[in-house]
């Protein structure tokens, strides 16, 4: 696939494909069809049985500053409900392997949001995070007023919903938005050290896994107990699963098939 506002690269390690959102002077704003990449690579990548990890990422100065202030500036309601761009960011919600952001800079609005589709953060130190839409005279559209608080609790997702107001990386990192900060130099050897360690796990429990840990924050906990029970007997239908447990019996390390 050509795309122009992202980069992808299938294997930046073995099992791990990335994602570079790629706009670079205008702090990577996400604009429609940046988005409607993302999602095409998104798909492209989980449909993929050479991939099991995807990370995304932007660069040293902004992961993204938002949606495209530019682009949305003269649209009225009607506008904004007939373009529908969070049909896009459903289906990126709908990605079945585990996704891990790597963020340094501006993550902010969408930015903010599209890293909290993500399952997992790895942050350098100047990483910035907030969703600053109050100050243009509008709210979170993508999530931000939902997954905010359930990552870092009411009083601070109001905080930063109601004043706009960035946190540092050390702020999100101790509310739980993020789980790690690295030196900027490090930014994607930590990241894939990271994803290597869980593209180092079987594949098909990789996706039950995530599902099930999702799944939390939909349902009560007895639907999801019990959904997480199928999930985990489902297992036992997997190759993974005997070789798994016959590797640990044996002492030797597994061989995954994703089977
Ligand atoms: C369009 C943007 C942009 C954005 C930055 N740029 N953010 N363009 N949309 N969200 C452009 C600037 O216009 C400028 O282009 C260039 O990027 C560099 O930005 P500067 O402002 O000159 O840089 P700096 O002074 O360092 O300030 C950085 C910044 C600021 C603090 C991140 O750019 C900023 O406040 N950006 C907007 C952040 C924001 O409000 N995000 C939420 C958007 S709404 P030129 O051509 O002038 O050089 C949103 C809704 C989500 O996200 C729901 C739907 C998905």
């Amino acid at each position: 696939m050509n795309y122009e506002y992202i980069l992808v690269k299938e294997q930046v390690a073995p099992y791990i494909a990335l994602i570079q959102l790629n706009r670079p002077k205008e702090l990577n704003a996400l604009n429609l069809q940046l988005m409607g990449e993302v999602r095409e690579a998104l798909k492209s990548l989980d449909d993929n049985d050479a991939v099991r990890v995807i990370i995304i990422t932007g660069n040293e100065r902004a992961f993204a500053a938002g949606a495209d202030i530019k682009q949305m500036s003269d649209k009225n309601a009607i506008d904004m409900l007939k373009i529908d761009q969070f049909s896009t960011w459903d289906q990126i919600k709908k990605t079945k392997k585990p996704i891990i952001a790597a963020v340094s800079g501006f993550a902010l609005g969408g930015g903010c949001e599209l890293v909290m589709h993500c399952d997992c953060v790895v942050a350098s130190e100047t990483a910035q995070f907030g969703q600053p839409e109050i100050k243009i005279g509008v709210m979170p559209g993508a999530g931000g007023t939902q997954r905010l608080p359930r990552a870092v609790g009411k009083a601070l997702a109001m905080e930063m919903v109601l004043t706009g107001d960035f946190i540092s990386a050390e702020r999100a990192l101790a509310a739980g938005l993020i789980n790690k900060i690295v030196p900027v130099e490090v930014l994607m050897e930590e990241t894939i050290r990271m994803a290597k360690a869980m593209a180092k796990n079987s594949p098909i429990a990789l996706q039950m896994a995530k599902e099930s840990v999702l799944k939390s924050f939909e349902n009560s906990l007895t639907e999801g107990l019990y959904f997480e029970r199928k999930n985990f007997y489902m297992l036992f239908a997997t190759e993974d699963q005997k070789e798994g447990m016959a590797a640990f019996v044996n002492k030797r390390k597994p061989d995954f098939k994703g089977r």
